[in-house]
Order: structure tokens, then sequence, then C-alpha cells
């Protein structure tokens, strides 16, 4: 593998360009970077915006690459793999899939067996340089190419590995639909300063900063979230009223089930890609 490692992106949509983007920002270089998608048009903005090479031809954008990141629909993952297999056969790549559901060994047959492959868990803030995201690497992969798909996706926020690959529903139900758990609290939080009297905007912009806050605390503090929360209850106080109506409404038990709810569909949603394909 060369020290500058040419990246290859199989799919132009949300994903990729978040990528694309973070890995400019951090010094990857645009020469480096290669990009295949059907439509032509859609690919020269992509290379007008970041100066990556574009092909609409994924044989030839997987030929180029020491990584190809399959950034495509899992819809469309079987033909797309099954028709780059020859190429990256012979070149022998790391391979990445970003698709959630489609386990490593199945993506392995659909490239005809035995590369390096690494399944990536990312979410929705990884849009804006704040993902979070879940990695499984296949016996194959080398320590060299673990370092190569982690930075990549530190680029776009923190990367942290599991060693089972069955804990990445756990990272699904966790990181990948959790940004959706805090928008509902960011709802439901405005909802209720709005019918106490403050302006929408207002609303919303305390809402958010309070959120961002807390989390910017959360990673940057010796103390553990507990903790943080134990800090802000001055006893007798407001806050201590607050948590305590949480954990009498019996908010950690919710929490159990509604994590327990997306790990069981991440589950089902893996068996009927599956079985699809
Ligand atoms: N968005 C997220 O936050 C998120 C989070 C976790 C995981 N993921 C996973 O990331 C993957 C990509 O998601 P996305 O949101 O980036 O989807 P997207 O915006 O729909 O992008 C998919 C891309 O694939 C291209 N494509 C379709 N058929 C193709 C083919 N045969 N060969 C090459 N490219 C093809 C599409 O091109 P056209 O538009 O021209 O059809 C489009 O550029 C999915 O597997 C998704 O499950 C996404």
């Amino acid at each position: 593998m060369s020290t500058s490692p040419t990246i290859s992106f199989i799919g132009a949509g949300n994903m990729a360009s978040a990528i694309i983007g973070g890995m400019l920002d951090s010094g990857y270089k645009a020469a480096n970077i290669w990009v295949s998608a059907p439509d032509d048009g859609h690919l020269q903005s992509i290379r007008k915006k970041f100066g990556v090479s574009v092909t609409t031809d994924n044989r030839y954008c997987a030929q180029q690459a020491d990584m190809v990141v399959l950034a495509v629909k899992p819809q469309v993952m079987a033909d797309v793999c099954r028709d780059i297999a020859p190429v990256v056969q012979n070149t022998r790549p790391l391979m990445v899939s970003i698709a959630a559901g489609l386990t490593a060994e199945t993506l392995d047959e659909w490239l005809a067996g035995g590369l390096p492959l690494v399944r990536v868990m990312p979410n929705t803030p990884s849009l804006v340089g704040k993902g979070a995201a879940g990695l499984f690497a296949n016996a194959q992969v080398e320590d060299v190419q673990k370092k190569m798909v982690e930075s990549v996706f530190q680029s776009i926020g923190s990367a942290l590995w599991v060693e089972d690959e069955n804990l990445l529903h756990a990272v699904t139900a966790l990181s990948g639909s959790g940004p959706a758990y805090f928008f509902l609290m960011l709802e439901a939080l405005e909802d209720v300063a709005v019918d106490a009297g403050i302006e929408a905007g207002t609303a919303r912009e305390l809402a958010i900063q309070t959120m961002a806050g807390a989390a910017e605390m959360a990673a940057c503090s010796e103390h553990d979230p507990g903790q943080l929360k134990r800090n802000v209850m001055s006893p007798g106080g407001t806050t201590e009223q607050a948590i305590n109506t949480f954990e009498e409404g019996g908010l950690r038990e919710l929490v159990r089930k509604a994590y327990g709810a997306a790990f069981k569909r991440s589950e089902e949603m893996a068996r009927e890609l599956a079985g699809k394909q």
C-alpha cells in the first residue's frame, strides 16, 4: 500500500459526500479520491465541489483503490459487489461497507471471498462532522488497514471498534438510532417551554444549546454523567424535583425498552436483507 492511499467511493450520496468533505478538511488530497455513481451529472457536481476524480464505471473506480468504500443502499449492494468482484479479487484492496444490516459474510460472498473487509455503522451527525461510528473488521484486515479506515471515519467524528460483529446491532440501537432519541428530547423540551410562555425560536435555541453544552461537558469532564447530573442537583432545588420525576416515571426502564426494540429491529432487518438477496 502506498503512503497516501487511494480511496474509492462506490456511490456518491449523502454519506459519501460527508465522508469526502471530512477527509478533505483533515488533509487528504482530492487527487487520491475516486467516486463512482450512475448519474454523470451528479458526479460532475461532486467533482466541481471536491476536486475528486469521478467515473460512472464502478469497476474502473474500484481498480484505482487501496480502500473501496461501498456507499450505496443495501438494496443495490449485491449487484454492485458482484460487478466489481473480478477487479477487487485481482487488486485486493480493503473493502469497507457502510450499509446497515449486511453482514461481513454476505458481503464477502458477493465479493467472491477472502478480501479484507470492514463494516462501519455511521450515523447522521456524520453529515456535520460530528458522527459516531462503530467499526468491525474481519480476520483478513491488517492493523495498517484498520488505522487507515479509522482515520477516514475520525475525520467525520468518533470511530470505535467492536470485536464481535453482532455488537453492530448494539451500536445501531445506541449511536445509529440515537440522534433521534435526542431530537425527541429536544422536541419535548421545546414544547413544554413554549407552553410555559417562551417564544418558540428562543425555546429551541435554549434547548439545543443546553443539549450541546451538556454533551460537551460530558465529553471533556473527568466526572461520569451520573456525577455531572448530581452536580446540577442541589438538595431541595429545581433540578432534583425534575430528576426525581423522571426516575419515578420510569425513564430508565423506558430507555431500556426503546433500546431493546431498536436492537431487535436491527437483527430482523439483517435477516430480511439476507433473505432478499
Ligand atoms: N445517511 C446516513 O446517515 C446513513 C447512516 C448509516 C448508514 N448509512 C448507509 O450508507 C449507505 C449510503 O447512504 P446514503 O444516505 O449516502 O444514500 P444515498 O444518498 O441514497 O446515496 C446512494 C448513492 O448510491 C448511488 N448508486 C445507486 N446505485 C448505484 C450503483 N449501481 N453503482 C454505484 N452507485 C450507485 C446513488 O446514485 P444516484 O443518486 O445517481 O442513484 C447515490 O449516489 C446506505 O447503505 C445506508 O444504509 C447511511
